[in-house]
């Protein structure tokens, strides 16, 4: 826990150093858990929204996209159910005066038995090694199955409670669990209390005239509202989806954990709107996409694991996260999330407009079924650095190097005279005025080709081209692999189409 702790200071401390992420008026002592992206930050986040907008709308015939305002009628998160249901069950301890989400200590405490099996499972492999059979080992070894056992009974009453609104189910359960606050390391609990989490300002200037209006909690509402307009303007047939980046706001009580949990946030959704009754298909459809795009990225894919909820959002009826293997462990990434009819019902009932789709296949009027897919920018971004930030040991040295998947990478390329002198800084300026046009490039002139390389490495950057004095001889650099640090000799004429070959988003789409 320490050195998962530690690692998220050193994330945290590099993403300030190299300007990928700062705390937000910093100059007033910041504000809690709000963050600037800086100017790498900016760049990694900017592809990492490029990458899941060329996979999800331009490379899908049936989904397109939408820019919808963060301001919407007011009506439409009564509708939405947000304004009645959108709330956390906090609890504090009273002697540390923490406050905590409640249905996050529960499920903390599943995760520390979850641990307990796979530490089971992991002495039954070091015991019984090639013979080891995981499957009939988890289905007949006592231990695991009581702490199996234990799990389903935990998972039924969080289920039971926080599905009835029974507050004290859900502190008593949390006594029962014995759960002591990470803090103060006591049980000495208030009770459990409904926070609604949507920020609200007032629209028109006048008192009295002014009306309560909300920041959006999820962007998903705007593609409800719209869709019609887009349907039929699109002339879309469903299937189809639409999807929109943008901005969320949530007055997140408990917000620690830098970028995780955060109270502006960005979020990447798609609502796929589908014939009533074939939505279990397209749930399992999606899952089986969505993950396939994280797994593109090579991120190891023991980091993933999907998590089925155990308690429904008011609006689904079928529902997981991916979760990813965060610097504070195991936590949602995405979510994939099957909305039936609710909300185009919803909308349809508080707008008094009917939200239809006439399908000429079976020659009937319905409000289609949505799956949705969410994703937050931010995780994705803290999901991608965490995992690409390693310290290397060298033979006689040490590295510091972040791993980017190439596509994603701020910059694609370093370009470098090996000197100030002879012409090479002109020459490779010459190379980086025609690389720029494809490649987000930089040039770096300044301290030894190693101390350059270094600093290369540490901001992600895959490929750095050194020019040198035989390059004014017989127009060939070298490229060095930021990841296996080798150096090829290649002609200047070949460079944007390998640059092309390894760090265009292809390379993860295809
Ligand atoms: N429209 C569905 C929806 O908003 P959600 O699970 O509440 O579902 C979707 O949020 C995604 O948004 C999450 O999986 C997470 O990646 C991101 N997210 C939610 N709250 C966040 C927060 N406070 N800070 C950063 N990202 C957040």
């Amino acid at each position: 826990m320490q050195q998962k702790e530690d690692n998220l200071k050193s994330i945290i401390s590099h993403a300030k150093e190299y300007g990928f992420v700062f705390p937000s008026s910093e100059i007033y002592d910041g504000l809690a858990a709000t963050y600037d992206y800086g100017q790498l930050g900016a760049e990694l986040k900017n592809n990492i929204k490029a990458y899941w907008w060329k996979s999800m709308v331009q490379m899908h015939e049936n989904i397109v996209g939408l820019d919808s305002a963060i301001f919407m009628h007011p009506t439409t998160w009564k509708a939405s159910g947000h304004v009645d249901a959108f709330n956390d069950p906090l609890i504090d301890n009273k002697d540390s005066k923490k406050r905590y989400r409640a249905d996050v200590l529960i499920e903390e405490a599943i995760e520390k038995i979850r641990q307990k099996i796979d530490k089971e499972v992991a002495k039954g492999l070091k015991r019984f090694e090639d013979a080891f059979n995981e499957a009939e080992f988890r289905a007949t070894n006592p231990n695991v199955l009581r702490n199996v056992e234990k799990i389903t009974e935990i998972e039924n009453r969080m289920r039971e409670t926080l599905g009835n609104n029974d507050l004290d189910g859900v502190r008593n359960l949390i006594i029962d669990l014995e759960i002591v606050c990470p803090v103060s390391g006591t049980k000495n609990w208030t009770e459990v209390r409904q926070f609604n989490l949507m920020f609200s300002t007032e629209l028109g200037s006048v008192a009295g005239d002014a009306a309560t209006i909300y920041l959006r909690p999820e962007t998903a509402q705007g593609i409800f509202v719209n869709f019609l307009n887009v349907q039929k303007t699109s002339r879309l047939k469903i299937p189809f989806g639409i999807a929109q980046i943008g901005k969320a706001f949530r007055n997140e009580i408990v917000a620690r954990q830098f970028i995780f949990r955060m109270r502006e946030f960005e979020q990447m959704e798609m609502q796929f709107f589908v014939r009533p009754g074939e939505e279990m298909k397209w749930y399992d459809y999606w899952k089986s996409e969505r993950i396939k795009w994280h797994k593109a990225l090579g991120i190891p894919e023991t980091s993933y694991r999907f998590h089925d909820h155990i308690k429904l959002a008011h609006y689904a009826n079928a529902a997981c996260d991916i979760e990813f293997d965060f610097p504070m462990g195991f936590k949602e990434l995405e979510g994939i999330h099957s909305r039936t009819d609710y909300d185009l019902k919803q909308h349809e009932e508080h707008s008094g407009k009917k939200l239809q789709y006439f399908d000429p296949e079976i020659n009937e009027n319905y409000v289609p079924y949505v799956i949705e897919t969410s994703i937050g920018v931010d995780r994705m971004f803290l999901a991608v650095l965490s995992s690409s930030l390693k310290e290397e040991q060298l033979e006689n040295d040490t590295r510091v190097v972040l791993s980017l998947p190439a596509a994603l990478a701020p910059y694609k390329v370093a370009v470098m005279p090996l000197t100030k002198k002879d012409g090479l800084p002109e020459k490779a300026r010459e190379i980086l005025n025609v690389l720029k046009f494809d490649f987000n490039c930089v040039y770096d002139e300044k301290d030894s080709a190693g101390k350059r390389y270094r600093r290369q490495d540490a901001i992600g950057t895959p490929y750095c081209v050194m020019v040198d004095h035989q390059t004014l001889e017989d127009n060939t650099v070298t490229i060095r692999d930021r990841d296996t640090m080798e150096q090829e000799r290649v002609a200047i004429e070949d460079l944007a189409g390998i640059f092309t070959d390894r760090c265009s988003m292809k390379t993860l789409l295809m």
